[in-house]
């Protein structure tokens, strides 16, 4: 009922968020991931689609309902996330990467359960770096060219603004939103902080599908003077 009276203002416009943990396989029954609830994503899907925009959620592993009338692709290792975002987004005029995604991967996977050997020798992981969806999204063509307007998070448990606007030069985005601690995770409200070239601005702690029709409405803003 709500949505009905969201103002359309991403109609026409294609947008693509990814939402979630990641979970790096070690062997098949294993692996490592974290605790990302995915919520913060999935109301900005949702926010999205009640703004008029085409939606595709490129969704790691969690418990949510999929938002009314949002495209949502399941994946589960960064690998995978990357690969349908980047398809995704090749006809989108925003990104929004929300995902936590784990940093590093096992840098191989058993192909059979990993067994005790009965020593009480315990197994040594190797690991290696996971690809960085974002920057390597706005590193592309359609991101370069201003077609693509590309939107980061970060959580950080330290100088929020600091690492916030580090992070914002080095992704090469337009646009990063920072949580605002404590980190906790699951909880439905948020607090968070816009970073863009103007500087810094507060949007105070409300519920999630708050603060991202909040978002939604910024992001749409800095989109009315580039082309569809
Ligand atoms: N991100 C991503 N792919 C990765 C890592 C991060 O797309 N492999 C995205 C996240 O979805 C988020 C932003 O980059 O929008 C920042 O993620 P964050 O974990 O805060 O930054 P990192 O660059 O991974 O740096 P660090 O974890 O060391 O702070
Ligand atoms: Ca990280």
């Amino acid at each position: 009922i709500v949505a009905h009276f969201q103002p359309k203002v991403l109609a026409g416009r294609h947008v693509v968020v990814t939402a979630g943990p990641t979970f790096e396989a070690l062997d098949p029954i294993r692996g490592i991931t974290n605790h990302s609830s995915g919520k913060m994503g999935f109301a900005i899907a949702r926010a999205a689609r009640e703004a008029g925009a085409e939606v595709t959620l490129v969704a790691g592993p969690v418990h949510l309902a999929t938002p009314r009338g949002v495209q949502r692709i399941d994946v589960k290792s960064a690998q995978q996330m990357l690969q349908a975002t980047q398809a995704a987004v090749q006809q989108a005029s925003v990104f929004v990467a929300t995902a936590a995604v784990a940093d590093w991967r096992p840098a191989s996977q058993a192909e059979h359960k990993i067994k005790k050997d009965g020593s009480g020798a315990t197994p040594v992981l190797h690991f290696v770096e996971n690809p960085d969806i974002l920057a390597t999204v706005a590193q592309g063509e359609r991101a370069r060219s201003g077609a693509l307007f590309c939107v980061g998070f970060a959580a950080e448990s330290e100088n929020l603004a600091e690492h916030a606007k580090a992070k914002r030069a080095r992704k090469g985005i337009p646009l990063l939103v920072g949580n605002i601690g404590p980190l906790t995770f699951g909880q439905d409200d948020n607090a968070l902080l816009l970073v863009d070239a103007q500087g810094v601005r507060e949007l105070p702690r409300a519920p999630k599908l708050q603060l991202a029709r909040e978002l939604v409405a910024e992001i749409a803003a800095r989109l009315q003077r580039a082309p569809h």
